[in-house]
């Protein structure tokens, strides 16, 4: 009898083969939490801009988003992300967002809010409104989190932009470890500043220097095991802070390298980063494959999307040629129909890697054109054209938020005279 499921004729039962029920409007704005007004610095959702949610039978989706003015050049950023956003919703066939300018009442009330949000909202980090911010999650440790992490920060890096890495894996950092860098983290104005790698242009694309900006408990702790007395304790806590008390600065991205499994972390990053997506990894074995999709589920009710699989430790390729699949096969491709994400990119089990990543220099920048490293460029292609395009706030010059303010503040003054 043939075991393997993909060559089993479907079964019409099959609970992954039926089409998914449509999604309530409440997940629909649990995920719109998540687009940020670049400009207002909070979320569409927050700030009452999204008016309408109307979803039909068939799982067509359709947002009426209210703006403050029509003509902001902000609405096409803010169209993508929405549809973005709803489209990484299960069940969900099509997206359509129609815009209406807020009235003049409700302009006021979404400056009041912006403003309230800035001064008394849940702990106001120090990630700008434009950063993207993609987590790198799996179920199991062991594999490739923090490797994927950190070789897609220096492709990216290696684009142009400037990239944050944040090592959220408190008690297990590696980080520091694998970009080589010892240096503690110093400190000024009651501010914590991040430690800068500059990165050599791979592409020399747009002529701008990349740079990573990285954090990791690592910095601050003398050992691992003196990381490992902290574990529980701090753990949430630390995550704020990295988030809060360092002064990361301008980034076109931050990537979180999340600890293994689901839990707290998770949690607090969806609330303190409601606009984070995750990468989720797997390796090619079905049983990593099935722990991989409870992260996603987590993700998925802590309203996060997941912007892809990613599967790492594929198979061995020997230098003449023969293919050995290690850890077996399918494993991406089988979570990303099981979770209905994309599979962006599939990195072969390379000694490179493991090198790469023991001795600072990771493989992607020590040998670009290795598998792993096209492979890794092509990634980081996918995620800026694609996945996750970097907000350019060129084009928009009306700083609305800062004319309001002084407008509502000349009204506070005329009403207090
Ligand atoms: N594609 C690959 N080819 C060869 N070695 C790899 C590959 N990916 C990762 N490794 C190696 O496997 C080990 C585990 O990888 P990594 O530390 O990135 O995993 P992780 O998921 O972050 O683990 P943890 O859960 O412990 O944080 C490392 O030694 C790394 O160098
Ligand atoms: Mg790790």
């Amino acid at each position: 009898m043939d075991t393997d499921p993909d060559r089993r004729a479907p079964d019409p039962n099959d609970p992954d083969l039926r089409p998914e029920a449509p999604p309530e409007a409440e997940a629909v704005r649990g995920v719109l939490r998540g687009v940020i007004d670049p400009e207002l610095h909070a979320s569409i959702v927050d700030l009452g801009m999204v008016d309408d949610v109307a979803i039909d039978p068939g799982g067509g989706v359709t947002v009426q988003i209210a703006l403050t003015t029509l003509g902001c050049p902000l609405r096409g950023q803010i169209k993508k992300d929405v549809e973005s956003k709803v489209r990484g919703l299960p069940g969900v066939t099509a997206v359509s967002v129609k815009y209406a300018e807020m009235t003049p009442e409700q302009k006021t009330a979404a400056m009041q809010r912006a403003r309230w949000n800035a001064r008394e909202h849940a702990p106001e980090t120090e990630i700008p409104s434009t950063t993207r911010v993609l987590a790198i999650a799996s179920g199991k440790g062991g594999v490739g989190k923090s490797s994927v992490t950190v070789n897609l920060a220096a492709a990216l890096g290696s684009r142009g932009f400037t990239v944050g890495v944040l090592d959220a894996d408190i008690w297990g950092f590696s980080v520091p470890r694998m970009l080589g860098i010892t240096e503690r983290l110093s400190g000024a104005d009651g501010k914590i500043h991040p430690n800068v790698l500059s990165v050599a242009s791979h592409l020399d694309k747009n002529g701008k220097q990349g740079s990573l900006k990285v954090v990791s408990m690592g910095f601050l702790v003398d050992g691992e095991s003196t990381a490992l007395m902290w574990r529980g304790l701090i753990l949430t806590r630390a995550l704020e802070q990295f988030l809060t008390d360092v002064r990361w600065g301008d980034m076109d991205y931050l990537l979180v390298d999340m600890p293994p499994g689901t839990g707290d972390i998770q949690m607090a990053l969806a609330r303190l980063l409601p606009q984070a997506e995750m990468l989720v990894v797997t390796t090619p074995a079905r049983n990593a494959q099935k722990v991989a999709s409870r992260v996603a589920d987590m993700a998925r009710r802590s309203y996060m999307k997941v912007a892809g699989v990613i599967e790492n430790m594929s198979a061995f390729v020997a230098p003449d040629g023969t293919s050995y699949a290690l850890f077996g096969t399918g494993g991406g491709a089988a979570l990303a129909r099981e979770i209905g994400a994309p599979l962006l990119a599939t990195f072969p089990i390379e000694p490179a890697v493991a090198e790469g990543g023991d001795s600072g220099h990771p493989v992607v920048l020590a040998a670009p054109d290795s598998p792993t490293g096209v492979a890794f460029h092509a990634l980081a292609a996918l995620v800026v054209d694609e996945i996750l395009p970097p907000i350019e706030m060129g084009g928009c010059t009306a700083r609305i938020l800062d004319i309001a303010t002084a407008n509502l503040a000349q009204l506070d003054a005329e009403a207090g005279s």
